[in-house]
């Protein structure tokens, strides 16, 4: 017997690596994801800096090739797609911005304005206005999701508040920063000294041409921030984290921990009293901390189940789409 299907018409704002990353696999799991979840996903709308696309009928595959190569572009804004193309979800993938959030913050404050629910993979309005984009949701009876903002395609924020929930939280310690990973494997591997990690690091494209944000550590805590807010509703900031980056650490260092069974790694920790910190640690060889290359980790203490931790790809346009299909779904079932 065939289901009822509900036609959900989606907008995506930033057309880059997620973004795409977003209509592939709406592409690829149309048809499974009516089947199971009776779900119609449609995308009707597409807005980059460099112009949009939009089809109420849902773009084709050829209207959405021509974002790509610049052709037939709408000059409409992000914030009038937004607005003036009817859809039910908008999915904001714009470049992350720690100082004032924009512009993925006033895309998520318009779409919440205009009735839509948001999937957001940008860090920026959830690590600065937490309360205030989480309140203006509540008030319109929208949902705000934003699971691929920390740790990518690895479930942290659902994990807790669905299978974890009636769960005490304690803690949540990890590492949520692929670079520094694997800069630190690296360089415990290979004896190798940080700065020629790093060059290797930016020659595959791993580290930006601009490390700073992961190296010093703000990247890891902009993403503890959103876990202290989301899951154990603290209303902080980056800025009060307490910040020590991989910049000091050297081979020498690397090798004694080595020696005495140990591995170094940056780990951000958040606890239920109010602690955040992120801080190269010594991690025993044997703990689940322990995970290499590029991968992230995270180790959620609770009252009832004991210690969960879950690893997985940190970064990845597929993998950062799983989370926002998975959120997407989850508003409807
Ligand atoms: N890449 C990952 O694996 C990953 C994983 C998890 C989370 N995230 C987060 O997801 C977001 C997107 O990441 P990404 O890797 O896809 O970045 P990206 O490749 O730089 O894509 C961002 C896109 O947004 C466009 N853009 C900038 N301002 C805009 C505006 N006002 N309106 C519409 N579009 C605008 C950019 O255009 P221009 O290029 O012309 O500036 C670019 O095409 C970021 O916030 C990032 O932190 C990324």
């Amino acid at each position: 017997m065939s289901r009822k299907q509900e036609t959900v018409r989606v907008t995506i704002v930033g057309f880059g690596y997620v973004g795409r990353g977003v209509a592939e696999v709406i592409k690829r799991k149309h048809d499974a994801i009516a089947r199971k979840h009776g779900i119609d996903l449609t995308i009707v709308g597409i807005a980059d800096l460099y112009g949009s696309i939009v089809n109420e009928n849902g773009l084709s595959e050829e209207e959405i090739m021509n974002l790509r190569t610049g052709k037939n572009l709408k000059d409409i804004s992000s914030r009038d797609v937004i607005k003036e193309v009817e859809h039910e979800v908008m999915v904001e993938a714009t470049p992350t911005n720690v100082d004032n959030g924009e512009p993925g913050l006033t895309h998520v404050l318009t779409a919440l304005e205009s009735d839509r629910h948001v999937v957001t993979s940008n860090k920026g309005p959830i690590a600065l206005e937490y309360k205030r984009v989480t309140e203006l949701a509540a008030k319109r009876g929208k949902e705000l999701r934003f699971e691929a903002s920390v740790g990518g395609a690895m479930p942290i924020i659902s994990l807790v508040r669905e299978n974890l929930a009636g769960n005490g939280i304690i803690s949540i310690e990890g590492i949520l920063n692929g670079t520094c990973n694997y800069i630190l494997t690296r360089m415990a591997e290979e004896k190798l000294p940080y700065e020629h990690v790093l060059k290797e690091a930016q020659g595959l494209g791993i580290a930006e041409a601009d490390p700073s944000k992961d190296i010093e550590g703000i990247d890891t805590a902009v993403k503890l921030v959103i876990l202290a807010n989301s899951i154990f509703d603290m209303n902080t900031a980056y800025k009060e984290v307490e910040v020590t980056g991989i910049t000091e650490i050297t081979p020498e260092a690397l090798k004694l921990a080595d020696d005495e069974g140990y591995v170094i790694k940056l780990i951000g920790e958040v606890d239920r009293d109010g602690s955040l910190k992120v801080a190269p640690r010594l991690v025993p060889k044997g703990n689940p901390l322990n995970v290499g290359g590029t991968l992230n980790v995270a180790t959620i203490k609770t009252d009832l189940a004991g210690e969960i931790t879950v690893i997985g790809k940190g970064a990845g346009p597929i993998e950062a789409a799983s989370a926002i299909l998975s959120d997407i779904i989850g508003i409807y079932t």
